[in-house]
């Protein structure tokens, strides 16, 4: 090593350029998986007494040096600030080096760098997809708390933004829990994939040296080891699923984000923010703005711009590893702390969110919201659906020049229509028999929704 830390000095005569050593160093973020990298170490250690090639003593030496790091690590600020390392396994290397001499620079026996970064950044990101999915459990949670505190709401649905019929508040949480549940299947099925080890690949080619890579699968919680080396160094599809995870995620929050920044509105007025969790405008007294439903929205964009960029970046690329590759960390790191504190943000938002339930009734009592139902009303007395439609259509025509709702017409205003109308029609179109009448499987009847509520507990076991 021509200095502490660089490991491929012999057949260079002279130092890279400075601007070029910066362009080609990593450390300043992959420092990130420091940790991840010497869990890697310590298993590789261990493969390599058992495969003969370092002693008891060298290997307990390799270990008790690599714990010695993690703990400076954790009792130092800015442990990584002063170092010129190209990347993080060349410092993890240089130190240990530094701190036990020989037995260190027997680590790298049959490994390199190339099945050394997928096999950390394998472990890092398992590590980030349980914590996003715990995360997304909690978000799950206080979507179920704010059905719960809000229990009798009941809400307009709507499509292409028009009212259309009405449904219960929880039904609309429960719409979002979907989202969230489907994003947690996600992560665990990617995750799979994701726990595949791939050290004992080395450069490319496999190593020479019998290591017992089952052994060191099974030491770092990998569920199985790479078939093939060639793609085991150069396969980055785990980080472009996870990215895709985090993508749909973010899918779910920014349309979360959507609806409430609608209700938050004057115009809708159907949920109120508390202050904590609101801005103010610097010019105009009056205002609060929901700014973290804004961000929640907007900051999709980046989420989704950095998988386009790691499709971009493995697009074409030659087998096997290309230093191309080193772009994967950022795009991904990014993509954790983004979605990390949004979906935090998300669940702090639910929490201070209530709804103006006189409000969101009123609103789903206007606008022939009830509309379908006469339809369907019309149906059970045997008028074909078709026909149905098109004499509600009228009728709701006629009440809207009349400036009434369907229910507020009188019964023989009503019969003009139909002569299939009775008196029974009036509690057909209260709020309360719509919804109750949207019994199927899925639907926003009080009864439906409130095993669905009970479903949601039980699957968060709450
Ligand atoms: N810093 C590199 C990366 O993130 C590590 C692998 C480098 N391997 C190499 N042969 N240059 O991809």
């Amino acid at each position: 090593m021509t200095k502490s830390g660089q490991l491929w000095g012999g057949r260079f005569t002279e130092g890279p350029d400075e601007t070029f050593a910066e362009f080609n160093n990593s450390f300043g973020f992959d420092c990130r998986l420091f940790v991840a990298d010497i869990s890697a170490s310590i298993a590789h250690a261990n493969g390599l007494e058992k495969a003969g090639v370092v002693s008891h003593d060298e290997r307990e030496e390799i270990v008790s040096g690599l714990t010695r790091l993690l703990e400076e690590e954790s009792s130092f600020e800015n442990y990584f600030d002063e170092s010129d390392a190209e990347d993080v396994h060349s410092f993890v290397e240089g130190k240990l080096i530094d701190l036990i001499g020989d037995a260190g620079r027997k680590l790298h026996t049959g490994r390199s760098r190339n099945d050394q970064v997928a096999t950390t950044f394998r472990l890092w990101v398992r590590y980030e997809t349980d914590a996003i999915e715990t995360l997304v459990r909690g978000l799950q949670s206080a979507l179920v708390d704010l059905a719960t505190r809000h229990a009798d709401a009941v809400l307009p649905g709507y499509t292409h933004l028009q009212r259309a019929q009405p449904i219960r508040f929880t039904h609309w949480c429960l719409a979002y829990f979907e989202m969230f549940k489907r994003d947690r299947e996600r992560l665990t099925d990617l995750r799979k994939r994701v726990n595949v080890l791939p050290l004992g690949s080395a450069a490319l080619a496999g190593t020479s040296f019998p290591i017992d890579r089952e052994s060191i699968a099974r030491e770092l919680g990998f569920d199985g080891i790479s078939a093939n080396s060639l793609d085991a160094v150069s396969d980055r599809d785990f980080v472009v699923e996870f990215t895709a995870a985090c993508s749909l995620i973010m899918v779910h929050l920014s349309r979360l984000a959507e609806d409430l920044i609608l209700y938050c509105s004057t115009e809708f007025g159907f949920v109120v923010l508390t202050d904590k969790v609101s801005s103010g405008s610097s010019l105009m007294p009056q205002k609060k703005n929901p700014d973290a439903l804004e961000l929640l929205r907007g900051k999709a964009g980046r989420v989704f711009g950095h998988q386009m960029s790691l499709l971009a970046m493995l697009k074409g690329l030659p087998l096997a590893y290309n230093k191309d590759m080193q772009e994967d960390k950022e795009a991904v790191f990014d993509t954790v702390d983004t979605v990390r504190i949004s979906l935090h943000i998300a669940a702090i938002v639910l929490a201070n969110a209530t709804v103006n339930e006189e409000r969101t009734r009123e609103a789903a009592t206007k606008g022939y919201l009830n509309a379908t139902e006469l339809a369907d009303y019309l149906v059970k007395k045997g008028v074909p659906f078709r026909t149905a439609h098109e004499t509600v259509g009228n009728a709701v025509l006629y009440a809207i020049g009349e400036g009434k709702e369907l229910h507020d017409l009188r019964l023989e205003q009503l019969r003009e229509f139909s002569d299939m109308i009775e008196a029974d029609v009036m509690t057909a179109l209260s709020l309360d028999a719509v919804l109750a009448a949207k019994n199927t499987v899925g639907g926003t009847s009080p009864e439906r929704v409130a095993e669905s509520l009970a479903a949601a507990r039980k699957y968060l076991e709450i």
